[in-house]
């Protein structure tokens, strides 16, 4: 267990757990928070021992938005100075799978956070929303770009001018989220598959991640051209030839991650 203010992060199993830990305040993200997660997020990329990472919330939430105390006396000068988004660039370039498991309420800036997790499982009761525009502001991590390569101009706009809630049914329905359990089994279950993704080919892995979010931004005829070297690259690794070998001899592969 590492020592943080704002999260707690255990790694077991080659699976690291961050845990967003403000409960009284429904993990509102204040920026030391934020940091720390960052941080955080870099570190287990590091680690050798961690092949996937899990983020949820402690309490009755996954996350209530940005800490609009730390916020209301922001001025246009003083966001810029501090330049907190960079913050949230960098966890864009972590290379392992990044799987939420969301609860209760992802507002704001915590349903930004989650649009930032590769794939997401939600209990059944989880709110998201971006309730900005009530407070005469608008998302600035990513929301309106992250939602709409989601859902299309049309609904993502209905959504961030009404600030209201939706529901994990019209989250699934809108390929926001993964699956959806019962409450009390979400984070099992996001365990569960993040116990088999740890088992992976490592390099697969991150080069299948790598190339789908080219898919995102690239032209396909880029995106393809990516696509090809991160294929041709994984024939340099030692898994590749022990996949191969495995399936000619009919026994099951040991990969080591190189
Ligand atoms: C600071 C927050 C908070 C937040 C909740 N709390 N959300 N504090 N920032 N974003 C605090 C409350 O003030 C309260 O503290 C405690 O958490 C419990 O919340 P309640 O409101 O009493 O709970 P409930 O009645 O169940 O309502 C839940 C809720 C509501 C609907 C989620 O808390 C709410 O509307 N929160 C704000 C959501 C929001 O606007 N998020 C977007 C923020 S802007 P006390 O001390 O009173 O017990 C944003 C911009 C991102 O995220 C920009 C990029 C980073």
């Amino acid at each position: 267990m590492f020592d943080h203010q704002f999260i707690e992060v255990e790694v077991k199993e080659k699976i690291a757990h961050i845990r967003l830990n403000r409960p009284k305040v429904l993990n509102a993200l204040n920026r030391k928070m934020i940091h720390e997660i960052v941080h955080t997020m870099e570190a287990m990329d590091r680690d050798d021992n961690v092949k996937v990472i899990l983020l949820y919330g402690n309490g009755k939430a996954f996350a209530a938005g940005a800490d609009i105390g730390e916020m209301a006396e922001d001025t246009a000068v003083n966001l810029e100075v501090l330049n907190q988004f960079a913050d949230w660039d960098r966890l864009a370039q972590v290379k392992k799978p990044i799987i939420g498991a969301v609860h209760g309420f992802a507002l704001g800036g915590g349903f930004e956070l989650a649009l930032v997790c590769d794939l997401l499982f939600a209990a059944e009761d989880v709110k998201f929303g971006f309730p900005e525009i009530n407070l005469a502001v608008m998302p600035g991590a990513g929301g309106t770009q992250r939602l709409t390569k989601l859902m299309g101009k049309t609904k993502a706009l209905e959504w961030l001018w009404s600030g209201e809630m939706m529901s994990a049914q019209e989250a699934l329905q809108y390929r926001i989220i993964n699956h959806t359990f019962p409450k009390e089994i979400v984070i099992d279950e996001t365990i569960k598959y993040a116990r088999k993704l740890a088992e992976m080919p490592s390099l697969s892995v991150r080069f299948i991640k790598e190339a789908v979010y080219k898919a995102v931004d690239y032209s396909l005829y880029e995106g393809m051209q990516y696509e090809r070297k991160n294929f041709s690259l994984l024939f340099a690794t030692e898994d590749q030839k022990e996949g191969m070998k495995a399936f000619l001899e009919k026994r099951r592969p040991n990969f080591k991650g190189q």
